[in-house]
């Protein structure tokens, strides 16, 4: 469902993002992308969902290569795949609500159908009672569900988290974890960069591990 063969990715002035990577993602699968600062993790998220273009080397996600795929169907591979940051990047002049029912607007799904969907979504992630509260007054735990709700709620085939939990307290990203968890569970593959090694650890999940913008374990 995702695959890197000899993906390289130098930015301008000769940075390195990603060097000769190679692997591949099974759909269903959980994996963890880890690294210290400047690796790549954000690189290697980035070129899935073609916010950035590798400069050598193919990318295929779901049924597209992604150096072939024009661009009026950028779009229709991004409806496909849910993104959620660390600073979570919520539009802070509108409610928990409408963050997640905006992330609706753009598909084609009946005014009705759109209504069900959201609130199906909130009562899952368990926001629903601070639907009407704008993101000033959630916790970061709970910005960064509303952040999951709007990557939901578009029933993504991949979901890529980037350090989701690196603004949280331990509490909240466990329960951000135990949310990615069940997410995964139910079907949607899920790729999460972190540097927290030992979160990792813990967890027996398959890991891509980058150093440098190379790929060194791979299990
Ligand atoms: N837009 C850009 N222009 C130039 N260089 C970039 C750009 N984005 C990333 N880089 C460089 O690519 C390398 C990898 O960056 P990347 O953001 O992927 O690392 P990361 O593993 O996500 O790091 P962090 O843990 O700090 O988030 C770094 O050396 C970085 O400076
Ligand atoms: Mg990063």
């Amino acid at each position: 469902m995702i695959s890197f063969n000899r993906v390289t990715k130098i930015y301008q002035k000769d940075w390195v993002g990603l060097k000769d990577i190679t692997f591949q993602i099974k759909q269903g699968e959980f994996i963890f992308v880890c690294g210290p600062t400047g690796a790549g993790k954000s690189t290697l998220l980035k070129l899935i969902y073609k916010d950035e273009d590798p400069t050598e080397g193919i990318i295929k996600v779901l049924d597209w290569n992604l150096g072939t795929l024009r661009k009026n169907n950028i779009p229709q591979l991004r409806r496909k795949i849910g993104v959620i940051f660390q600073d979570f990047k919520l539009l802070q002049d509108r409610t928990l609500e409408e963050n997640v029912a905006f992330a609706l607007e753009v598909t084609d799904i009946p005014p009705r159908d759109l209504r069900k969907k959201l609130m199906e979504t909130l009562t899952y992630l368990r926001l629903s009672h601070k639907r009407f509260s704008y993101p000033f007054q959630l916790s970061g735990g709970e910005q960064q569900k509303v952040a999951i709700a709007r990557a939901l709620v578009r029933d993504p085939y991949i979901l890529l988290a980037d350090e989701p939990t690196g603004n949280l307290d331990a509490k909240s990203s466990q329960e951000i974890m135990n949310t990615l968890f069940d997410i995964n569970y139910k079907g949607t593959t899920v790729l999460m960069a972190t540097h927290d090694l030992k979160l990792v650890k813990k967890m027996k999940k398959r890991m891509i591990y980058l150093e440098e913008g190379k790929l060194t374990t791979h299990n």
